[in-house]
């Protein structure tokens, strides 16, 4: 059909047009085509807008009504024609798709990788869950602390080494990072009264850095009061923990040392978890490896508390948690823990 006839031929074949756009709409095979249609008929160009235009040219009324009547007729069956049309052709396009598409469940899945506990609070819980199995209660302490507690009531006179301006990080002349979680016992000795049996796990300061030391590092200390607490009972619970934690073949051995808050102090020992006790680098060829710092409670440490000495006795013990755990796994640089490498992390 061509482009510009006039109103009456256009009115005159009014059915042919019908059934013209009916084939074409019909013939559209896909979303594209049908697009060309509309425009063959809709468009700014099409039959029916040219139509349209032709209306005003007609002048006896009667013609002008009869074929402005059929002109919109046909303009709504071509436009539900053509979005009949666009749904089928839509819903097959889908349909296509979905089958193109297809999952195959046969596929391995992406592996979503999971984030895990740091080393670090692995064995943090790990030590917590094996003291409050044997009834020890969690305490907690402020990290800035003051000197009285980090030392004085520890009893560590001023000049102790401990306190050397390269070990200490000061706050101010009395206040310090604490340098331990000794300072806890002391907290809670002061609030509570005995019988005591705690740990005290956190974070300390210290200004050194090398393979074996970090700026921070992490703690837990331990503290039984009562009456009639001996050395036996420090034996008793540590050996029990040690045998816990590093497995139940580990020598264990107190060796007698010097803490300012414990008399007599103990330092204990455990086999060389890495040459069996037969001597290597790491345990220097003693085939012993020190593994935590332990003793009675010192009875200043009691008086300046204001526990009576002479009514009860107790032990402390205190370890680096770094430390157990590079112990544990074999690590021999504690930067490992503080780098946060992936590949590090992923073994634990
Ligand atoms: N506070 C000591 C340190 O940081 C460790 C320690 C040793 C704690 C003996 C104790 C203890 O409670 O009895 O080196």
């Amino acid at each position: 059909m061509d482009e510009l006839l006039s109103p009456e031929q256009l009115l005159s074949s009014f059915s042919q047009l019908e059934s013209e756009f009916r084939a074409d709409v019909d013939g559209a095979a896909d979303l594209a085509a049908l697009q060309q249609v509309k425009t063959k008929y809709t468009g700014k160009k099409g039959l029916l807008t040219t139509g349209m235009k032709a209306l005003s040219s007609i002048a006896e009324p009667e013609r002008k009504k009869e074929f402005g009547r059929r002109l919109n007729d046909l303009k709504r069956a071509v436009e539900e024609a053509i979005r009949g049309r666009e749904i089928l052709l839509r819903e097959g396009e889908k349909e296509k798709r979905l089958l193109t598409e297809k999952i195959d469940i046969t596929l391995p899945g992406k592996a979503v990788p999971f984030g895990r506990r740091h080393p670090i609070n692995q064995v943090l819980g790990e030590i917590k869950d094996i003291f409050v199995s044997m009834g020890f209660g969690i305490e907690d302490g402020p990290e800035v602390e003051l000197d009285h507690y980090n030392f004085e009531a520890l009893n560590i006179p001023k000049d102790h080494p401990a306190r050397d301006m390269q070990d200490t990080f000061y706050v101010s002349d009395d206040v310090v990072l604490r340098t331990h979680t000794s300072p806890v016992q002391v907290r809670v000795m002061e609030k509570r009264r005995p019988p005591l049996k705690i740990i005290a796990p956190g974070k300390v300061y210290r200004c050194d850095a090398d393979v074996s030391h970090t700026a921070m590092f992490h703690q837990v200390e331990g503290l039984m009061v009562d009456t009639g607490i001996s050395f036996s009972d420090l034996k008793g619970v540590l050996e029990l923990f040690i045998h816990i934690f590093f497995g139940k073949e580990t020598p264990v051995r107190f060796r007698p040392s010097f803490f300012p808050f414990t008399e007599p102090s103990a330092e204990v020992d455990i086999g060389c978890v890495f040459c069996r006790g037969k001597g290597c680098r790491v345990c220097k060829t003693t085939g012993w490896l020190e593994v935590l710092g332990s003793g009675l409670v010192n009875p200043r440490v009691f008086d300046m508390a204001g526990y009576d000495p002479s009514r009860y006795s107790g032990f402390a013990f205190g370890m680096g948690v770094e430390r157990m755990t590079m112990l544990k796994y074999g690590i021999d640089d504690i930067r490992l823990f503080y780098e946060n490498d992936i590949r590090f992390l992923r073994q634990f």
